[in-house]
C-alpha cells in the first residue's frame, strides 16, 4: 500500500506560514498546509479497497474552489451570496479541512456546494474538458466523507466517457418515424448511438466541428444548433449518489421516476449548506441570517421564473406541490369566479390531483364537470373538446403530460380555444418540467403548476405560477403571517403576491434546493435532456411492445416519460414485484389516475418511468425479466 504522506506531492502544498487558499488564515509554521492535508485525505479515502490510490484520481485543490454563481462565490471568488455579509464562520470555504473530528476529514457543513453537474451543458462539451472539478467537488467528496459508497460496487464508467449524440428531434414512437435513424435490435443500442451503462459509444457520427485542446489537439465536437451533442449519461449517473444503491443484491434501477425523480448531489450539498450557513425564517428579521435565507429563498423564485419562462418572479407562488397548487387556485380563483351552472373542463387524462378540487368546487358552488374524451391511443380529442366549450365554462385544466399514459397533451392548442371561449387556462406541468421545455409565456397559461421532487429537487416544495393580473386578483388562501402589510382587530391589510398566498413559515430550505435542482437541469440542457429521453423511449418501446402477453396502455404519437403496460396472465404487482427482485423500481397500480385506466378497461398497469439518468443496459434489464415472465404463463 502507498503511504501517504504531507511531502508526497509537495508542489500543490503552500509554503509553510500560507494557505493555498487566498484569504484562509495563515498557517502557523510547523503545521501542515489544510488544504494539502485536505488533498492528500482526499487521496487516501478515494482509494477504494485493491485500488492504488495512485489509480485513483484525487480532487485536485483550486484556488477558488466555489463554483461561479455558487452561493459561496461573491465578487472575489467566495462570499456568502449574500451582499455585504460575511463569509460563512469568517472563513474561506474549504478553508476548514482540518479534521475537526477524528472521523471526519471534510466537514459537509463548510463544503461549497457543488452546483456544476458533471454532465455536459448547452456548449456541448461534457464535464472532461471543461470542468475544473473544485477540491469540495461532492462526488469526491462523498467518498471523503466515508459515505459507504466502498460497499457498492465501482462505477462501471470507464476512463472513456459513454456520450449519446443528439440528433434530430421530432421522432415519433409508433411508426410515424421521419426516417432519421433505424432502431437497433435488441442489444444493439449503439446503432441508436445510445451508450451502454459505462460503455463508450461505438463511433463518434459526423460531427459538425471540433474544439482543440490547449496544445491544439482536436478533442470533443462542439455544439452547434446542427452538431450532434455529446450527453454523457455516465457522468450524469456520477451526480446521482442514490443510483448506487444496492437492492436485492443487484444495482438499483429507477424507473419510478414519474412518482419521484433522484436528487443530484447539488441539491443534496445546497440543502445541507443551507441548514449550516443560512438557516432562518425569511423576510422578518434584520440580522445577517435572515437576509442570507431570504436572499437564498427569492434566488430560488428567480431560478423557478427563468425555467418555466414567467414574466416576473412575483407570478411565482411556492406551495408544497402540485396537489396543493391546484386546490389553491380551485380555492381562491375558483371560489371568486366559479358560480351555480358554470362549467369546469378538464380531461380524461387527468390525475386525481386535477379532479378532486374541480369536483370539490363543483359541489359546493353548483357548477358542472366537464371531461375531454380521449382516443384509443390516449390522445386527446380536440374536436370533442371544441364541442365542450361554451360561454359557461370559466376554466380549463389540463395535465401537459399524463402521468398514467405519458401522453403529451397539446396544452397551446387547449389554452389558445379556452381563451377564445372566454375562460381560464391551467396547465398541470407536474409529469412535463423534467421532461421538456416549458414556456409559460409561450403556452399562455394563466396558471401553471409543478411539484419540486418530480424535478430532481426536494419533496414538499412546488409552484404556482399565475398571471401577475390573475393574482393580484385573488383573494388569499390561507391566513397568517407573511401574508399581511397590516393587521388590526377591525381588518387585515393583505400582501400582494407572491406573499400573499405564502401564509406563515415556507418550505425555505427545499425552495433553495429546488432553485438547485433547476440549475442542474439548465446546465445539462432540458433540450438535451429531452432528445436523449425520447431515444430511450424509443428504444424501450421497440422492445416491449412485442413480448407475447404484453398491452401497451397509451400509445399516442408524443409522448414523454411513461411506458404503462399490462402483462397477461400477471397481476400487475406480480410484475411490479418480480422486477423489484431484480432490482428494478416501476410503480405498479393505479398512479393516481383511475379513470383513465377505466377508459382502457383497467384498473391497474405496470409504469416504468424514464429519466436522462437511466441508460439502455437498464431497459434491458427490464426487458429480460418481462420476457422471462411472459414465457412463463
Ligand atoms: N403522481 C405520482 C405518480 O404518478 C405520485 O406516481
Amino acid at each position: 500500500m502507498t503511504t501517504l504522506t504531507p511531502t508526497s506531492n509537495p508542489p500543490a502544498a503552500a509554503p509553510a506560514g500560507q494557505s493555498a487558499l487566498p484569504g484562509a488564515p495563515a498557517v502557523p509554521p510547523g503545521l501542515p498546509d489544510p488544504a494539502a492535508l485536505a488533498r492528500l485525505a482526499g487521496a487516501f479515502f478515494s482509494a477504494l479497497p485493491g485500488t492504488s490510490p495512485a489509480a485513483v484520481q484525487s480532487p485536485p485543490l483550486v484556488n477558488n474552489p466555489a463554483p461561479p454563481g455558487s452561493p459561496v462565490a461573491g465578487p472575489g471568488g467566495t462570499g456568502t451570496g449574500v451582499p455585504g455579509a460575511a463569509i460563512p464562520q469568517g472563513r474561506v470555504p474549504g478553508a476548514n479541512l482540518l479534521p475537526a473530528a477524528p472521523t471526519h476529514v471534510l466537514s459537509l457543513p463548510n463544503r461549497a456546494p457543488s452546483l456544476a453537474p458533471s454532465a455536459v451543458a448547452q456548449n456541448g462539451l461534457p464535464d472532461t474538458v471543461v470542468t475544473v472539478v473544485p477540491a469540495l467537488e461532492s462526488r469526491f467528496g462523498g467518498q471523503a466523507l466515508g459515505v459507504p459508497q466502498a460497499a457498492a460496487p465501482a462505477p462501471q464508467a470507464s476512463a472513456a466517457p459513454a456520450y449519446y449524440f443528439l440528433e434530430g428531434a421530432g421522432r415519433d414512437l409508433h411508426g410515424g418515424s421521419a426516417g432519421l435513424r433505424e432502431i437497433g435490435s435488441f442489444g444493439d443500442p449503439l446503432s441508436l448511438h445510445l451508450p451502454r451503462q459505462g460503455q463508450a459509444a461505438r463511433q463518434a457520427p459526423a460531427v459538425h466541428g471540433y474544439g482543440h485542446d490547449r496544445a491544439g489537439q482536436q478533442t470533443l465536437p462542439w455544439a452547434s444548433s446542427q452538431a450532434r451533442v455529446p450527453f454523457d449519461v455516465n457522468a450524469i449517473r456520477r451526480d446521482f449518489p442514490i443510483l448506487q444503491e444496492r437492492v436485492n443484491g443487484r444495482q438499483l434501477v429507477w424507473f419510478d421516476n414519474a412518482a419521484t425523480t433522484h436528487k443530484p448531489q447539488s441539491v443534496i450539498d445546497r440543502l445541507a449548506y443551507f441548514y449550516a450557513h443560512e438557516n432562518s425564517n425569511i423576510h422578518r428579521a434584520a440580522h445577517a441570517l435572515a437576509g442570507r435565507a431570504t436572499d437564498a429563498y427569492e434566488a430560488a423564485r428567480s431560478k423557478v421564473q427563468r425555467f418555466i419562462g414567467a414574466a416576473s418572479p412575483e407570478e411565482i407562488v411556492f406551495v408544497r406541490g402540485t396537489t396543493e397548487a391546484i386546490n389553491l387556485i380551485a380555492k381562491t380563483w375558483g371560489a371568486k369566479h366559479v358560480g351555480e351552472g358554470d362549467e369546469i373542463i378538464v380531461s380524461h387524462l387527468e390525475h386525481h390531483a386535477n379532479i378532486v378540487p374541480w369536483q370539490q368546487l363543483a359541489a359546493q358552488t353548483g357548477a358542472r364537470l366537464r371531461v375531454i374524451p380521449v382516443d384509443d391511443s390516449g390522445q386527446v380529442l380536440l374536436d370533442e373538446y371544441r364541442k365542450l366549450l361554451n360561454d359557461r365554462t370559466r376554466i380549463v385544466s389540463v395535465t401537459q403530460v399524463s402521468n398514467a399514459l405519458g401522453t403529451v397533451v397539446p396544452v397551446r392548442e387547449i389554452v389558445e380555444m379556452a381563451h377564445r371561449a372566454g375562460a381560464c387556462a391551467l396547465v398541470d406541468g407536474a409529469q412535463s418540467v423534467s421532461h421538456m421545455r416549458v414556456d409559460v409565456q409561450a403556452i399562455d397559461a394563466d396558471f401553471f403548476v409543478f411539484s419540486g421532487h418530480k424535478v430532481f429537487g426536494p419533496t414538499g416544495i412546488g409552484v404556482v405560477y399565475g398571471k401577475r393580473a390573475l393574482l393580484e386578483d385573488m383573494p388569499p388562501w390561507q391566513g397568517g403571517g407573511n401574508m399581511i402589510a397590516d393587521v388590526t382587530f377591525e381588518r387585515t391589510v393583505f400582501q400582494p403576491p407572491p406573499n400573499r398566498f405564502e401564509a406563515g413559515t415556507g418550505n425555505i430550505a427545499d425552495a433553495v434546493g429546488l432553485g438547485a435542482a433547476l440549475d442542474y437541469v439548465e446546465r445539462v440542457g432540458i433540450e438535451n435532456i429531452a432528445r436523449y429521453e425520447h431515444d430511450l423511449l424509443e428504444y424501450a418501446t421497440r422492445l416491449l411492445q412485442p413480448i407475447p402477453g404484453v398491452r401497451l396502455v397509451g400509445t399516442a404519437r408524443d409522448k414523454a416519460s411513461v411506458l404503462s403496460f399490462v402483462l397477461k396472465g400477471y397481476e400487475t404487482e406480480e410484475v411490479g414485484k418480480a422486477l423489484n427482485e431484480e432490482g428494478i423500481a416501476v410503480r405498479s397500480g393505479h398512479h393516481c389516475a383511475q379513470p383513465i385506466l377505466r377508459r382502457f378497461g383497467l384498473e391497474a398497469t405496470v409504469r416504468p418511468s424514464l429519466a436522462f439518468y437511466n441508460t439502455t443496459d437498464e431497459v434491458d434489464q427490464l426487458i429480460s425479466v418481462v420476457r422471462r415472465l411472459s414465457g412463463r404463463r
